[in-house]
């Protein structure tokens, strides 16, 4: 059995810069979130942000010290290129339009703006501005220019902007999701890119699913689609084209990936049919409902006397489906969320489905599996091998599922 090699994750260390958009206050409680996460997070502000967030509750969250002006280094080496050489990731959120226009173009007239052309690894930005801006043709060529080098984009969102526009896309994206992004990037990033190889395109389920009782009650099951939503954004920061299939959840959606919303074990069935023919790897996390309420009351069932009795049908088995769908060269994971021998049960559904890995966990532990940010799996091959990784972050569980998967082709 190989044990995995990342059981102990070094510390990482980002740079995040800060622009003068309005949403710079809400790189404060990013700042906060990183380090809490362990990441050691550099801030680099824009001498304009520095008017809307003073540097000390960068300085004072961060614990280090905060580099705005060019010319004020800690020693004799440049601090834009000492810095540049220590990141793994340079992250900008907010980034203005000011900034993707220099950035784009070339242009280093300050800390941040030099750190970013001296620095030779990944980029994430984070754009926020008004909708009008954001959707104006110089904005929209930068952002062009800056996709094509492989700049990562999370967001803008739709949503209500400072200046009280509410219907078009310029909001930054929730701090969860530009955390869960930085997170993402930084498991690709230490693993040299997931270790190369060809763009695939990669669907995912995730969440679980609900089962109508009448309308107003359904049967559902604790999955909260961390792991399958880790899966896709890993996946997407690894530069593969990623379908993300979720059930409901009360997660924010991966902004990286497609997504398509079910409710359903018979829609997730059918979403899932509808993308495998064009997918090479389909990773099935999902915890679909096995069972459904064979005759659904078309009215709110009624409180009486007596008890309830429900009968319940079979669900479609996805994972049958698409061994009948299934193509030469797709790779098909499942997974195994079991309560008792659980390696043995994992083995049979590998087997049985004809799946190519299967990655178990035992659901009855509290400290890892459904709801939380951590998680302990096994994966075993059909071709016989097996990994056991320790308790990780879900970030870093899925990036090493995907390590295993796609190294095995
Ligand atoms: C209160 C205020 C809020 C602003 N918000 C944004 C914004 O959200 N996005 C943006 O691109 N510019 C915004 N601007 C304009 C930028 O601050 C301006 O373009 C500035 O030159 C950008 O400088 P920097 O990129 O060096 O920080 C805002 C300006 C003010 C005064």
């Amino acid at each position: 059995m190989n044990e995995s090699p990342t059981a102990a994750v070094p510390p990482d260390c980002i740079a995040l810069g800060v622009t003068s958009s309005i949403a710079a206050y809400k790189a404060a409680d990013l700042t906060s979130q990183l380090v809490q996460a362990g990441i050691a997070v550099h801030v680099v502000m824009t001498p304009n942000a520095t008017k809307l967030v003073h540097p000390q509750t960068f300085m004072t969250l961060s614990r280090h010290p905060v580099t705005v002006d060019l010319w004020q280094a800690p020693d004799w080496r440049p601090e834009h290129v000492s810095l540049a050489e220590r990141i793994a990731l340079l992250v900008v959120a907010p980034a203005t339009a000011n900034f993707l226009g220099k950035y784009a173009h070339g242009v280093a007239d300050d800390a941040l703006t030099t750190l970013a052309l001296s620095h030779s690894g990944p980029v994430l930005v984070a754009p926020a501005m008004n909708p009008r801006m954001w959707r104006h043709p110089a904005v929209r060529e930068n952002v062009r220019i800056l996709r094509e080098r492989g700049v990562a984009f999370v967001g803008p969102e739709r949503g209500r902007v400072a200046c009280g526009e509410e219907t078009e896309a310029g909001r930054m994206a929730s701090v969860e999701s530009v955390r869960r992004a930085v997170e993402a990037h930084l498991a690709v990033a230490r693993r040299a890119g997931l270790r190369g190889g060809r763009r695939l395109r990669v669907l995912v389920t995730a969440g679980p699913t609900r089962e109508a009782l009448d309308p107003v009650r359904y049967l559902s099951n604790r999955s909260s689609g961390r792991m399958g939503y880790a899966l896709a954004e890993v996946a997407a920061a690894a530069g593969h084209d990623v379908v993300l299939v979720s059930g409901p959840t009360g997660l924010a959606q991966p902004q990286s990936c497609r997504v398509t919303d079910v409710v359903t074990a018979e829609e997730m069935a059918r979403a899932v049919e509808r993308e495998f023919p064009s997918c090479d790897l389909l990773i099935m996390c999902a915890a679909v409902a096995d069972f459904r309420p064979a005759a659904p009351a078309a009215g709110k069932v009624k409180k009486g006397a007596a008890g309830l009795t429900v009968e319940f049908e079979r669900t479609r088995d996805i994972l049958e489906t698409v061994a009948g769908l299934r193509r030469e060269g797709q790779t098909v994971v499942g997974f195994a969320a079991e309560t008792e021998a659980v390696l043995e049960n994992a083995r049979g559904k590998l087997t049985r489905k004809r799946l190519d890995w299967i990655v178990a966990n035992d659901v009855r532990r509290a400290d890892v599996g459904f709801g939380g940010d951590c998680n302990q799996v096994t994966m075993v091959s059909r071709a016989g091998a097996e990994v056991s990784l320790p308790r990780l972050s879900k970030i870093e569980t899925a990036a090493e599922i995907l390590l295993a998967v796609t190294a095995a082709g």
